[in-house]
């Protein structure tokens, strides 16, 4: 066992499987005590019913570790608060809270149904914002803390995940929100991009030229909460982990400005408007052909 994380009560979210189940073995192989939560559902969030949260704790004491599971959903607030409660009631503190639950229901935006948008959305960016809600006013009274949201590349877009697209670009707001709101109280608030074998990728056609495992993922996360990532200031950021790459996305920004004289209208914004700000090109449409081609082949990751 390390001890990178030795001292710290570390609560992941979606921690009975894939990533989020890589992520608690890994803060208990550094010394953290871990919150387990997982509400044990299919991939597109149906028939809760496992067990798997309490399966990785077992797995986490007989390797030595400390670890208590929460089996709740945490996209309801009562959820996102039972774990930060069982992480005081439990160990006296909240040094971390990691958010990785997710679901998919994928549809061409055209077909979307309310019932395949509404619990996305609400696992992903209200299932962060539960548990960062809960957790943030303990951190602020411990001044200290750091928060860790899960994003996607897919923030950029998505053809056939509009609402997964928009939860996880949701999310990397509600980080950066939360990095500037708490950086006075001493908390940090990043966001990860993974990119890992598991089932919920093994179901998403082959857009990914580069993909890992989810043991890759998780050193990132034990790094982004230990003191050396703290000491280092590293917050309001997004991080891309896959396989042996590690990359950090751009801040938004405005890209060009040009200044017109008098009020706009329509046509003097058709003259104007292309030669000057014009536009970014949109990497991801520009790999709609090579995207479509591989669903085509059904070329999946092997998870
Ligand atoms: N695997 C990838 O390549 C990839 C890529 C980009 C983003 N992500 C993100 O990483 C995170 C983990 O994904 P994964 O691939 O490990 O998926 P996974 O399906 O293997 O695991 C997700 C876990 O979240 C749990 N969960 C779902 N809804 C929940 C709820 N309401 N409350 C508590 N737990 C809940 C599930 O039971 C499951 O165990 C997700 O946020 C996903 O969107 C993954």
């Amino acid at each position: 066992m390390g001890n990178f994380l030795a001292g710290k009560v570390v609560a992941v979210t979606g921690a009975g499987r894939g990533i989020g189940r890589a992520v608690a073995l890994a803060c208990a192989a550094e010394g953290a005590e871990v919150v387990v939560n997982d509400y044990g559902v299919s991939v597109d969030g149906a028939e809760p019913h496992s067990e798997i949260a309490e399966t990785v704790v077992k797995e986490i004491t007989a390797a030595g570790g400390e670890a208590v599971a929460v089996a709740d959903d945490i996209s309801t607030m009562d959820g996102g608060q039972r774990v930060v409660d069982t992480a005081l009631s439990r160990y006296g503190r909240l040094d971390g809270a990691v958010c990785v639950a997710g679901i998919l229901r994928e549809r061409m935006l055209f077909n979307m149904s309310e019932e395949e948008w509404d619990p996305v959305v609400a696992t992903h960016l209200k299932g962060t914002f539960t548990v960062f809600r809960a957790a943030s006013a303990v951190m602020r009274r411990q001044r200290g803390g750091t928060l860790i949201g899960f994003t996607s590349g897919n923030h950029q877009g998505s053809v056939s995940q509009a609402n997964y697209a928009a939860a996880k670009g949701g999310i990397i707001s509600l980080v950066r929100s939360a990095a500037l709101g708490l950086h006075k109280y001493g908390v940090t608030a990043n966001a990860v991009a993974p990119v890992a074998r598991t089932r919920m990728s093994a179901g998403v056609p082959m857009e990914l030229a580069e993909i890992g495992e989810p043991e890759d993922v998780a050193p990132l996360v034990v790094y982004l909460l230990s003191e050396r990532a703290r000491q280092e200031g590293i917050t309001g950021q997004v991080y891309t982990v896959a396989g042996p790459k590690i990359a950090v996305w751009a801040q938004p920004r405005e890209l060009r400005a040009a200044y017109g004289e008098g009020p706009w209208t329509p046509e003097r914004l058709a003259d104007f408007l292309p030669g000057t700000v014009g536009q970014d090109p949109m990497p991801m449409l520009a790999r709609l052909t090579e995207m479509a081609e591989a669903a085509a082949r059904q070329d999946r990751p092997n998870a």
